[in-house]
């Protein structure tokens, strides 16, 4: 298990521990999580699991996919240097601690 803290739109802060392997987006969903809704069940195919990753988590993570880096091109909020799509970050004892913030729209 492993720690992850979401920060939603309003300044909510929700903290759960996944199990490793499980993605943020499914973490999320899981958890009746606002904020994140997944269409595409963590296809890489939609972008409404985008999220704004701590700066101090940035280089923990694997490297955006050519695929991933095409959709955060279309995301309703902004696409900011630090954002992410959040079914492409698998939890794993290296992000224990993880903190995200959600955008103010995902669709
Ligand atoms: S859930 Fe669709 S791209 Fe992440």
């Amino acid at each position: 298990m492993s720690k992850v803290t979401y920060i939603d739109f309003a300044g909510n802060t929700t903290e759960l521990d996944l199990a490793n392997g499980m993605t943020l987006m499914q973490g999320a969903l899981m958890n009746g999580l606002d904020g994140i809704e997944g269409e595409c069940s963590g296809s890489c195919a939609c972008a409404t699991c985008h999220c704004y990753v701590d700066e101090a988590y940035l280089g923990k993570l694997p490297e955006i996919s050519e695929n991933e880096d095409e959709l955060l091109d279309s995301t309703v909020s902004e696409r900011l240097p630090n954002s992410r799509l959040s079914c492409q970050i698998r939890m794993s004892d290296e992000l224990d601690g993880i903190v995200v913030r959600l955008p103010e729209e995902q669709s």
